[in-house]
């Protein structure tokens, strides 16, 4: 079980290591295009001023140019890739699965029996709780948003910050974590499980090779091939495999625009985005006193970078940012184009065509 999480986790990671080797090779043609659409952008904005509630002049105009900037397969297929089908064996792992939803749902994982996973990354809410930031067993909050599990199991790591390097791992800390689940203790969390008849049972069931099933790191292992699970394969998914219709034009132009901007820089493979950390006010600085990535690392360079996060749907995971500062995508889209790129001149088609785009990484059917 161990070896293949392993192996998993070893190919998911040459994978992404591919795609940014893929990345640099392209970006000097890429840097090129960006600037071209800089101008562009601003002659849209211009436009847009004049006549708000028909935005649609930027792009239109833009349509027309044919600058050859329309992508073709090749170029999708360096930037992005489809969902597999699934990351885990869901028949072989059944009874672990099984167990892992149980534990992920249970409430009685935390001090006061009240707070769950779910409680905060809600799977009939996307993955998330829509708040800002999260108020755990006491009420109290943490600094950060809570990101969503759906897709998180492909992540290059886990966390904002990348502290966590599974999703089997990263499941032990908000147990023990004081503002989230309160528990006192990994002894504490195992005993009042084994005073559970139904987990006896279910771990003897997940861990049939095992003597002392019922053991925290297990807890881990169970809840992470749960979250292994929780892949929403989306209509883009269904675009990058040669439907052509999957999307339509606003969110083809939308998609155009994502790559031509730059924003496929920081946002490109299997979950579009997920796969790399970096710096939040890269070209304009950015205000935060989080400092990320440096937390794990310190180092220097490292300073308010946090991992990228995956925009598959992200339509319905806002509030937005590290600390949920940001309430609306629109808000979220201009942020970046002005502190990632330096592009302060985004019009309302732009938006409107990215945010089309990006609703269409939105789950077929919510999990
Ligand atoms: C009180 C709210 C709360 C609870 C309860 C909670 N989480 Fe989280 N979760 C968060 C916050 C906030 C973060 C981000 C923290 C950070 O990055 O420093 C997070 C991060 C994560 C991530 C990382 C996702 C990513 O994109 O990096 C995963 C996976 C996750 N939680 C799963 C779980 C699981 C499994 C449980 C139950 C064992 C759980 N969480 C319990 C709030 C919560
Ligand atoms: C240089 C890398 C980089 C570029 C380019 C970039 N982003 Fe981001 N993006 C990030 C990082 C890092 C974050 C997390 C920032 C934070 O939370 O402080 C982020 C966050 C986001 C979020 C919020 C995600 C969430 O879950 O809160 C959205 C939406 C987004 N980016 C869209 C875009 C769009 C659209 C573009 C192009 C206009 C773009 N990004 C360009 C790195 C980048």
């Amino acid at each position: 079980m161990k070896l293949i999480l392993l192996l998993l986790t070893f190919f998911l990671s040459s994978l992404v290591y591919a795609q940014e080797n893929a990345q640099k090779q392209n970006s000097a043609g890429q840097q090129e295009q960006h600037k071209h659409e800089n101008g562009k952008g601003g002659a849209g904005h211009e436009h847009e001023h004049n006549g708000k509630g028909h935005g649609g002049h930027g792009h239109d105009h833009e349509g027309g140019h044919g600058h050859g900037h329309k992508l073709n397969e090749t170029q999708l297929k360096q930037f992005f890739e489809p969902l597999p089908e699934s990351i885990i064996d869901e028949q072989k792992n059944a009874a672990l699965i099984k167990l892992g939803k149980k534990l992920y749902l249970d409430p009685r994982l935390s001090v006061n029996d009240k707070i769950s996973c779910n409680s905060c990354h809600s799977l009939s809410n996307y993955g998330v709780d829509s708040e800002p930031t999260s108020p755990g067993h006491e009420g109290k909050r943490g600094g950060r948003n809570s990101p969503t599990t759906f897709n998180a199991a492909l992540h290059i790591a886990q966390f904002w910050d990348g502290r966590a390097g599974t999703v089997e791992e990263q499941a032990l800390g908000p147990i023990l974590n004081p503002v989230e689940m309160g528990m006192p203790s990994e002894d504490a969390v195992v005993k009042k499980l084994k005073a559970i008849d139904e987990y006896k049972t279910l771990f003897a069931e997940a861990f049939s090779d095992q003597k002392d099933p019922l053991t925290y790191k297990n807890i881990g292992v169970a809840i992470g091939a749960f979250e292994r699970t929780l892949l929403t394969p989306s209509r883009f998914d269904d675009f990058l495999k040669g439907d052509k219709n999957a999307l339509n034009e606003s969110e083809k132009r939308g998609l155009q625009k994502f790559v031509n901007m730059g924003c496929v820089n920081c946002h490109n493979g299997v979950a579009i985005g997920g796969n790399s950390f970096r710096k939040i006010g890269l070209v304009v600085p950015y205000e935060t006193s989080d400092m990320g990535r440096f937390e794990v690392t310190g180092i220097e360079s490292d300073k308010k970078a946090f991992k990228v996060p995956s925009l598959r749907n992200i339509a319905h995971t806002g509030p937005y940012f590290h600390d949920g500062s940001v309430e609306t995508l629109d808000e979220a889209i201009r942020l970046m184009a002005k502190h990632q790129l330096g592009n302060d001149h985004v019009g309302h088609g732009m938006i409107r065509d990215i945010k089309a785009f990006l609703g269409s990484l939105t789950a077929k059917e919510a999990k």
